[in-house]
């Protein structure tokens, strides 16, 4: 029997990682600009450190994550998104004693087991940034603003920002109990994991996407009428700085986030043409999850995006797909016994930092060089008797056809001035 990937996985294949490619330079770029610094965290964590950071009541731990026992009887998992190992990773090299904020980004592989359909996956990819140490509105209006400038960067137009503030540990049990006493009554209207989540996180029946639950709760208390003065005066803060700062935002009164670590602010970008996960990033301040964790009281506010949904953004707004980064130079080998010279030119050229490859699969010059065409290089160059005796290449432009003869001692100073020509044609 033929083994596929796993449900939910998929290839990422080289005609689509030159576009992943093109996404990563620009998240790296932009991140980079803001004042964040890469971190890698390990692919596994222990579970508990989900559980305590994510939250025991929230969809993730309770049913999507990808647990197991490794050989010594330890319980592990792999992650399913890197807020929480920041924030453990933050703690363990004691960056609390240092300078404040640390800012961070990250990429890589995350996993949920959910019901894969278009846009959702169970090993999926995240673009994200943490930055610890500081409670300043100012800094959440900087999360959102770096990935507000990373969504028109990659060329997404009419990006929805959805925010709203979710209250902190003085505000929202007060209001979790003022929901509490208004679902009672109509909790038997709610689909069967409101009814579940109900008294357990409350909160999360307000964003359920159920048309039935959302027609149920519509006169709900709203968390705005419930924050603290403190809570109040952070959400204007940051509504100001990002008006000020030139970015249109919706005020959400359904948006909690799925995840429990979130404090004050909590947004969600989504881009309407992408139908049912429309969302490509959310994100939001935590400032009681470096302590849930094991470490001091300190804030927190990032956010995460997710790479398949953005390229499927930037593609619905793209007329033009990237170039699958052609080869620049293909050697043609004129007659198979060659081969020992042409790997020694391409060798060279390569060393020359050009990219070039030649023909392994002993084909015929006329073969080759629909080989070079099929693959789109820029030039060739064929290898044969008259060359290597009287010491030139011809190099053949396969966009123009123009040819050149190139001295073999100089050929390498030669071509990049070639592939310049050809670029410019
Ligand atoms: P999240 O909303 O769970 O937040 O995930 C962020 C983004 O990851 C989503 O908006 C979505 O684009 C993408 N995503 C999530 N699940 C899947 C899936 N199964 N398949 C494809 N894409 C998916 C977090 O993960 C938080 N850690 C964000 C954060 C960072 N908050 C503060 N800092």
């Amino acid at each position: 029997m033929q083994i596929k990937a796993p449900r939910g996985t998929y290839d990422i294949l080289p005609e689509q990682s030159a576009k992943w490619q093109w996404m990563e330079k620009i998240l790296k770029q932009t991140a980079y600009e803001f004042g964040y610094r890469e971190i890698r965290t390990p692919i596994f964590e222990h579970t508990e450190l989900f559980e305590r950071g994510v939250g025991e009541t929230s969809d993730i731990v309770s049913k999507e994550m990808y647990t197991f026992k490794d050989k010594a009887e330890r319980s592990i998992t792999l992650r399913p998104e890197g807020t929480a190992s920041c924030a453990r990773a933050f703690i363990e090299h004691g960056f609390y004693s240092g300078l404040l904020p640390v800012k961070w980004y990250y990429s890589g592989p995350m996993f949920r087991y959910d019901r894969p359909q278009t846009g959702r996956f169970r090993q999926f990819h995240q673009f994200g940034v943490e930055a610890f140490g500081s409670d300043n509105p100012f800094l959440d209006a900087e999360v959102i603003i770096l990935l507000m400038e990373i969504v028109k960067l990659l060329g997404v137009k009419e990006p929805e920002l959805h925010i709203n503030s979710v209250g902190c540990p003085v505000c929202r049990p007060m209001y979790r109990q003022l929901l509490i006493e208004y679902l009672e009554p109509i909790k038997t209207a709610l689909c069967s994991d409101c009814q579940l989540r109900y008294a357990v996180n409350p909160l999360r029946v307000i964003d359920c996407k159920n048309h039935s639950c959302q027609a149920a709760i519509k006169e709900h208390p709203l968390l705005s009428d419930s924050l603290c003065p403190d809570c109040t005066l952070h959400y204007q803060k940051v509504k100001s700085a990002l008006s000020a700062n030139g970015i249109d935002f919706i005020h959400d009164d359904n948006l909690v986030r799925g995840l429990d670590y979130y404090t004050n602010t909590a947004f969600e970008v989504h881009i309407p043409g992408l139908g049912a996960q429309s969302a490509v990033g959310g994100g939001g301040r935590y400032n009681g999850l470096v302590k849930e964790c094991g470490g001091p009281d300190v804030p927190g506010v990032g956010f995460a995006l997710g790479m398949e949904r953005m390229l499927l953004a930037a593609d619905l707004y793209q007329d033009q797909q990237e170039p699958a980064n052609p080869v620049d130079v293909f050697i043609i080998t004129m007659e198979s016994r060659f081969i020992d010279q042409a790997m020694q030119l391409t060798t060279q050229i390569r060393r020359a930092g050009i990219s070039a490859d030649m023909d392994y699969n002993d084909r015929s010059p006329r073969a080759q060089m629909k080989f070079a065409d099929k693959i789109k290089a820029r030039l060739v160059i064929m290898i044969g008797e008259e060359e290597i005796e009287k010491g030139y290449y011809l190099v053949r432009d396969m966009q123009t056809s123009n040819q050149y003869q190139v001295d073999r001692e100089t050929l390498t100073e030669n071509l990049p001035g070639i592939l310049l020509k050809n670029e410019e044609d």
